[in-house]
This record gives structure tokens, sequence and C-alpha cells, in this order.
């Protein structure tokens, strides 16, 4: 048998009688699939796992608190063999092999009647490596191989591209804050599949790069917007491509709904009748300060963190931000597209009862190479940022916060992107 390779296929297990005979760390380790897959699980065992116990305590598996007995596989799909008792393993198995039931042996795949492959998931799909061979089998070699598929599926730096006819549309995308690492899983793969991608100068400019030659970049400051103001020339574009049949990206820095504009987007696709999908992405509200070692939040010291657009100074009429009010707060205040105005933020701070001394952090390119971190306070920080020339972007962090991290000689170093 062990001359031959193994023949795949994909077994259909919902309702249908599946043994698993030991409750160790084999089955903790196969349970999870058999469930997804909908099997009938009978364990039988005398222990179990608590990860396993807590399978059987939340009804998704029937446990049978015993040993093997002779008859337990009879009516049985599928067996999958894992006591640790090798001569229980042998009588068990030879019953799966009388009642042709295909049956996995943790403790010898030569006399398995079946193998596990190495299995990973990506975007509906199963991807399942075996091993050609019993002898010489190299489980971590097939596992390596199933972990190299699904992550380059997932980042997208494997490109299998969808033979059915693909919905055009587009799909908002965060990027998150800079580093190209820190996007998610599906905006990756979504700008890997693209055909137009309209990109902010936020955001993880570097994954444009990897782009093949075919996609066509925009620069969404560049746009030519004439008589329209630019967001709707922004707008007019998404529109135009996705009308073309095209897959269009459009990369954004941070998330999409964080001071990103991203519901107009959406709003003006839906008025043209354009699928659109919205992919979360990290916000530099958080990120920045984490990446510079500042938590947003700590026990003890901050229990709310508030996100500010400081785009507009206090005193402007424009301005929607209660400032008297976020005074009165004694958490964490986060400050976006402020460094113009933080001189003017800062003595409202003040002015309103904030104390001149709570300590001030601005983290500019935060999660990029050139990442910068300034220290001040609510007094010092105008004169600061001038002396200091930070420039945008940087997130400001306001309050108590500030001073928890490490000390910078143990601070973690930023992840460098891979
Ligand atoms: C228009 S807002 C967009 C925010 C974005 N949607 C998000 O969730 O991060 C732009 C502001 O985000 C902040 N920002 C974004 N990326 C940053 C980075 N890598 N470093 C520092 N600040 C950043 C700056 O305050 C910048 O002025």
């Amino acid at each position: 048998m062990a001359e031959h390779p193994a023949y795949p296929v994909g077994l259909r297990l919902a309702g249908r009688r599946v043994v698993v005979l030991g409750g160790g760390q084999v089955a903790q380790r196969r349970l999870p699939a058999l469930i997804a897959a909908g099997g009938a699980i009978v364990l039988i065992s005398p222990e179990a796992t608590p990860s396993v116990e807590a399978m059987a305590d939340a009804g998704e598996i029937t446990w049978e608190r015993r040993r093997y007995t002779e008859g337990d596989l009879t009516d049985a799909w599928y067996a999958l063999i894992a006591t640790g008792d090798g001569e229980a393993n042998e009588r068990a198995s030879a019953e799966a092999e009388r009642h042709r039931v295909w049956c996995v042996r943790s403790d010898d795949a030569d006399r398995a009647t079946a193998w596990t492959p190495a299995t990973g998931h990506s975007e509906g799909v199963t991807i399942a490596v075996l091993t050609t061979e019993v002898k010489g089998r190299d489980p971590r070699h097939t596992a390596a191989i199933r972990d190299a598929v699904v992550e380059g599926l997932r980042d997208g730096t494997l490109v299998a591209r969808h033979h059915r006819t693909r919905t055009p549309g587009v799909a908002l995308v965060g990027g998150g804050p800079g580093d190209p690492d820190l996007i998610t899983v599906r905006g990756r793969r979504l700008l890997a599949e693209a055909d137009v991608v309209i990109a902010d100068r936020l955001g993880p400019r570097d994954l444009l790069a990897e782009l093949p030659p075919h996609v066509e970049v925009i620069d969404a400051a560049k746009i030519p917007y004439g008589r329209f103001m630019a967001q709707e020339a922004i707008n007019n574009a998404l529109i135009e491509h996705a009308k073309q049949g095209k897959s269009v990206v459009r990369l954004k820095g941070g998330d999409p709904y964080v001071f990103g504009r991203g519901m107009e987007e959406l709003h003006a696709l839906a008025e043209a009748g354009i699928a659109c999908t919205v992919v979360p992405g990290i916000s530099s509200s958080v990120s920045v300060p984490g990446a510079a070692g500042i938590p947003v939040t700590h026990r003890g010291v901050a229990h709310e963190f508030t996100v500010v657009s400081g785009h507009v100074a206090p005193d402007d009429e424009r301005s929607l931000v209660d400032w008297p009010s976020l005074a009165k707060l004694t958490g964490t205040l986060v400050v976006l597209m402020g460094v113009d105005k933080i001189g003017r933020i800062a003595e409202t701070l003040v002015a309103h009862g904030r104390s001149p001394d709570t300590p001030v952090a601005l983290v500019q390119e935060g999660t990029t190479a050139a990442q910068r971190r300034v220290d001040a306070t609510l007094a010092t920080v105008g004169e600061t940022v001038r002396a200091e020339e930070v420039r945008p972007p940087a997130v400001i962090v306001i309050g108590e916060v500030v001073n928890v991290g490490l000390p910078a000689a143990q601070a973690p170093k930023p992840s460098q992107p891979s």
C-alpha cells in the first residue's frame, strides 16, 4: 500500500457518523475541522483535554467516557484512531478494515487507510497538501508548503485570478498607517486583483511598487478637478473606471471611515449604482501612538481616549469640536491633522482647565522608516513644534499615557516590513 500515493478526495461528512478514539492532543487538533464539516462526531475516550471537553460541553461532539470496544466503528463513515494504547489502536484499525471504514491512525501512518492532509483556507477554497510517500514522510515540509500557498494567496504575493466573471466594482480599502505589512489580508488580496488603484498620499505606498505593470495606479491628489471639488473628481474617477467594467481599489490611509471621507465615496458610488465593498484598516489614531511606545489607554491612568480632528482651530466657526468639554476629560486626547493648530489647541485646553504640565507627544510619519517622536507639554507644545520642525502627517497624543511606556533603551524597535 505504501508504494502508491494516496488518492486525494474531499469527504462530505455532514450528518454522518465519525468516530474519534482518544481525546488527547491529536483529537484536539483534528476535531475543529471535523466539526466544521458537520460530522456527527462520537468521541470514545476515558479522558479528554480541556479543549476537547469544552467541545463536548458545547454539544459539538458526543463524548462517551470509556475505552474503545469492538463494534464502536460499526456504521461509521470515517474514524480517527488516536488513543495512547497501541494494542487498542491495532484492534480498532482491524475493525475499520473489516467494516470498510476509512481510518486515520496517529501512531502508524503506514497501517492507516487514510491520511490527513495539511490544510488551510483562503477565499472559499481549501488548500490540502498530501505527501506522496509514507516512508520518509516529512509532515513539516507539507505544512510549510501549505503555509506558503495560503500566505501567498492571502497577502497577494501569489495571485490566482478568478476565472469566473468578476463583478466589477470598487473596494474602499483601508491601507493602515504606512508600513506595508499593516494592511489587512483582505485589502492586500483585493489590491493584488485590481485593474485600477486610486491611492492617497498617506498609507502603504510601498505596496504600489509591487503591483503588476498592467495595473493603472492613479494618485488621488493629482486627479484634475476643474469645475469640481477635488473629492467630486475622485468620486467621478472611481465611477468612470468601475463603469468600464474594471476592478477598482480606492486605497486610503488608515481606516476609510476615520477622517477618511469613505462614506462620501460610498454614497457617490451607491447613487451611480456601482457595487462597493469596504475593507477596514488599522487607523493611525491608535497604531501610530502604539508604534512610538504609547498606549492610548492604560490601567489606572486613562479609561478613555478621544480622537479629534485638529484641522480647524478651536475658535474657527467651522469647528464642530467642543474643546472646553474635552479640556475637562481626564483621559487621552488623540489629535489628527493638528500639527498646524496644536499651539491654539493647547492654549484652549489649558484655558478650560487641563493642566499645562499635561504631557504631549507628537509622532510624525509613524510606522515608516522616517518615524520620529517629539515630546512636550501643553505649555510648551506650540513652541516645540516650531523649534523641532514637526511636519504632517503626525498624530498628537495628549495625556498621562505619554509617560507610561518603557524607557527608550528598552522599548521595542518598530517592526520591520518583511
Ligand atoms: C485625513 S486623516 C486620515 C486618517 C486615516 N483615515 C486613519 O484612520 O489613520 C490624516 C491624518 O492622519 C494622521 N496620520 C495618518 N497616517 C499617519 C502616520 N503614518 N503617521 C502619523 N500620522 C498619521 C495624521 O494626523 C494625518 O494628518
